[in-house]
Order: C-alpha cells, then structure tokens, then sequence
C-alpha cells in the first residue's frame, strides 16, 4: 500500500472513498463543512439520521451522493477538544481505513488540512498499523473478500513535513510488523534456526547479530535453556542483537531479553489439545525484542542496546526433560523441574544470566509470554509488569501510556519466594496454584544480580484474537515493540 501526503485537495474519483474528520457535537467545519456544501447538505442529513456525533471511533459512510466526484464519504467521529492528539490521529486514521478497506475502492483520501504534521504522520501510521494481514499462506482467498485499497493520499498543509516525519513512523511500522509476522508464523515453518536465520537478516539495519548453537550453550552451562529444548528434533539457539548508537561504543548498553519458546506444547506435563495451536505466539517476547531492536536501528536511536533471544521448541519425546529432573543453571544454581510446561522461566534464567555477565546492562528488561495466570489477573489488555527497580518501572509505566502498549505493575512479595524453594535442588520452577505470575517473577528474580530489572508478562497481550483496536487487526498485537522504542527515547539516549 502506498501512503502520499499532499496540499491541494485531491482529485477523486470513482474508485475512491474520501474520509473526513467530523468533531464532537459541533458545527461542521473544513473538510467535512466543504463537502457538505458541495453535496447540498447530504452529510449533515445522514448524520441527522443515524445517531452519528462525532464521538470517538463512530464511522458514517455516505454513498454516492449527488455532487460527490468520489464514490463515498466516510466521516470520521474525532470527539471532542479542538487539537487532534497523536494517539487520536493515529486512531482515527487506522478507524477510517477499517471502514473502507473492503469496499472495492482501490484509494483512500484523508482530508487533514489545518493539522500539524506531526499529526498528519501519525494518521499514517495508523493506517499502516491497521492494514496488517497475515495472508501469506492464502491461495483461495476470493479477491472480492481481500482488501482493495491500495494508495491512501492524505490531504495535509505542509505535506513535505508530513512525509519526513512519517519516514520515522513508518520505520517503526516496519518493526512491529516484523514482530507480528514472526508470531504469526507457524511452528513448522518459523523453529529456532529459521526464527535466528530472519534476524540475522537484520544485519542490513546496522544491527550485529550473532548465534549461538547448542554446542556452545553446552559449553557456556546453560543447562536450563537446553533442558526445555532436549525434546526437540529442532535445535535451540540463543541469539545477540547489538545496536551501537550511543556516541561512545563502549557505553553501558540497555539489554532486552525475550522468551522465544517457538511452540510450547507443554512438553511431558503436555498441555490439553483445546485452544493448543496458539502456542505458536510462545515465543511473543522474542519477537518484541527484535521488534524493539529493529525499531531502534531504523532511526538510528542514540543508545546502546543489547537484544538476547532464548529460541526453543518444548516437545513431549523419548528424549524430553521429565519432571523431576534436576538442571543446572549458568549461574551455577540448580532447578528441580517439577512442571515442564512452565519453561520459558528455565529459557529466561540462562538467557538473563549470560546478559549480565556479558554485556553488565544499564537496566534489563525481559519479556515473555509466561503464564495464563496474568491473563487471568489482568484481562486482555494489560500486560503484567514485575519490576526491582522504583525508577525503571515509573519509567516503563510512563512509556507505556504514550505508545499505546498497556502495562500494569504487578508486586513481588518477598514472603512469596520460599514457594519455589526445593528439598532436592536450589529451587523448584512451579509454586502453588494461585498467584502463579508472581511466582514466575520471583523465580527469574533469583537470576537478577544488582541490575535494575524488569519482568513483562505478555501473554495477555501478544495476541489478541478478538481485536477492537482499530491498529490492531486481530491476531498478533507486536506488543512491546513501541513500548521499548519509546522508552528508550524518553530517556536513554545521547
Ligand atoms: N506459554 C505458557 C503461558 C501462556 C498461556 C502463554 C496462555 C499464552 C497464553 C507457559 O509456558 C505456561 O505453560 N505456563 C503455565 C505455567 C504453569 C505450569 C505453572 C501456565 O500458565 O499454566
Ligand atoms: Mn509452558
Ligand atoms: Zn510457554
């Protein structure tokens, strides 16, 4: 899809829908009042008879009428307030693309004359975030059901300005889109080596990327990351992603770290068939950090940043980890594996390990989709946040209200930790029943040295099957990518 930005009010078309921004319960005004008069008030008439206010996320498409060179008019409720914020314009951008995209037009016009254009960029983004499909492995699909716009013209007053800093938005499209791809992709085709294999791709950003096989986790001791992946045909690999931006390369770097379990089926405490095919999103943390990555290397952020990804597959086999079984960790501590479907914990502790004592990070983020009992606590649309760190944590909260990414900070109560303590080894990888995301947190806590150190539990939010968010199609979210892309901006770079 092609998205251009231009002055003059733009020549439409049959083929074309336009969408317009109507305000609140106020009197028509730009765009929409010019397009009203053309049409001899047909806008103002339709709105009169469908209950349409303006009221955020409202869409009323006006067909065809007399007067209109362009197929329909979509107005577009903006709510009230007379600025467009950025998060509104990137909403309101994604809602009118929604609203047309299979209507067998092939162009969209926006008309935002008399925004900024940092406004006018950000509709664009929106729109590219809500044009996301998974369709590659589609070969039936009738083309009257697949979307038909294929160039979006915004209408916008400094439309030079508009496109440049859109050229910074749209790199950070690229990066969440490469994240929901790769957890969009099924198990069969997207297993560790082929999930490093496309970031080391990457290398064309400037990122440096290198990947470790199994024989050198062996050497290193990771025996929890490799016990998770001793049931697999496939090989498990952990991959380095270094960013060097800041303007001393040997400034303290930031360090992600992500759960890449690229399909869990539970492994000998195998889990039930029912809903089993959406663990191919397991590996939803990896993906955001090498989102994250991609992001920061696009627009050559100021900063240092280390991404580490723990890739595995946890399969039920002859050779499979048992329960019971007795690991060792890099770190030197040993883990009775109790349950072996709670293993991105065991991915963690050795990928977690190694980045502290390689790289010795500024702060550490890790994320995962960890356990269902963060979806239980919070629901859909929040991730859990686990932090060591006061400062850090208010720091992800706060780029977590401006990019959109939902966190809530969840507590770590010391009294809890004894839960995981064993009688045959250091610690056991499941607790009690109840309160089983705070459990997973304290375990990877015993991994954390003095770094400041936060937990993001995703699995409430890496997939979203039934999306209303109008930049979020349903299916894979890229949570996490615009969480850390903006929180890196905020305050860690040169
Ligand atoms: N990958 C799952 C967690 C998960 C659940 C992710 C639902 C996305 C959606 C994780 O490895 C897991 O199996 N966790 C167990 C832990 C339990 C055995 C302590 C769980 O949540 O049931
Ligand atoms: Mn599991
Ligand atoms: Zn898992």
């Amino acid at each position: 899809m092609k998205i251009e930005f231009e002055s003059a009010p733009a020549e439409a078309g049959a083929k074309t829908a336009i969408a317009v921004l109507v305000a609140e319960k106020a009197d028509l005004s730009g765009a929409a009042a010019a397009l009203n008069a053309t049409t001899s008030g047909a806008l103002r008439r339709a709105m009169d008879g469908a209950r349409f206010t303006g009221a955020k996320g409202q869409t009323l498409d006006v067909l065809a009428p007399h007067g209109l060179d362009a197929a329909r008019i979509t107005l577009v409720g903006a709510g009230t307030g007379t600025t467009l914020s950025a998060e509104a314009a990137e909403a309101a951008g994604a809602t009118a693309y929604n609203a047309v995209k299979t209507t067998g037009l092939e162009t969209l016009v926006l008309g935002l004359a008399g925004v900024s254009a940092d406004t006018a960029a950000a509709a664009a983004f929106g729109i590219r975030l809500a044009a996301y499909r998974f369709d590659r492995y589609r070969t039936t699909e009738k083309a009257e059901k697949k979307p038909s716009i294929k160039k979006v013209r915004i209408e916008t007053d400094d439309p030079k300005a508009a496109a440049k800093a859109f050229k910074r938005l749209s790199g950070l499209a690229d990066a969440v889109i490469f994240a929901r791809d790769l957890v969009s992709e099924p198990a069969n085709i997207l297993y560790p080596e082929e999930f490093a294999r496309r970031v080391k791709a990457l290398t064309s950003l400037g990122l440096e990327i290198e990947v470790l096989g199994e024989k050198e986790m062996k050497k290193l001791g990771m025996g929890a990351l490799l016990g998770v992946g001793q049931g697999s045909v496939r090989d498990s690999q952990l991959v380095v992603m270094q960013w060097k931006g800041a303007k001393d390369p040997d400034a303290q770097p930031v360090a992600f770290v992500g759960k890449g379990v690229c399909f869990d089926t539970g492994g000998i405490s195998l889990k039930p068939a029912d809903g089993m095919e959406e663990m191919i999103t397991d590996m939803g943390g990896a993906a955001a950090v090498t989102g994250a990555m991609y992001a920061l290397a696009s627009r050559k952020a100021k900063v240092n940043a280390v991404g580490i990804l723990g890739l595995v597959e946890n399969m039920p086999d002859g050779n499979a980890q048992r329960p019971g079984d007795v690991v060792k960790t890099m770190s030197g501590q040993t883990v009775e594996v109790i349950n072996t479907d709670a293993e991105g914990r065991l991915v963690l502790a050795d990928a977690i390990w190694y980045c502290q004592q390689r790289f010795k990070p500024k702060f550490l983020i890790d994320l995962a989709t960890l356990t269902g009992a963060i979806i239980v606590a919070l629901g859909k649309d929040l991730g859990g946040m686990f932090s060591n760190n006061d400062e850090l944590a208010d720091r992800l909260l706060g780029a977590s209200k401006s990019s959109g990414d939902a966190l809530w900070r969840m507590p770590m109560p010391p009294q809890y930790d004894k839960n995981i303590d064993s009688a045959v080894a250091d610690m056991k990888n499941v607790g009690p029943r109840y309160g089983g995301s705070i459990t997973a947190a304290l375990f990877i806590q015993r991994f954390v040295k003095e770094t400041p150190w936060a937990h993001l539990d995703i699995a409430s939010t890496a997939w979203k099957p039934n999306s209303t968010v109008p930049t979020i199609p349903s299916g894979a979210t890229g949570f996490g990518v615009r969480l850390l892309d903006r929180l890196v901006a905020d305050g860690y770079e040169d």
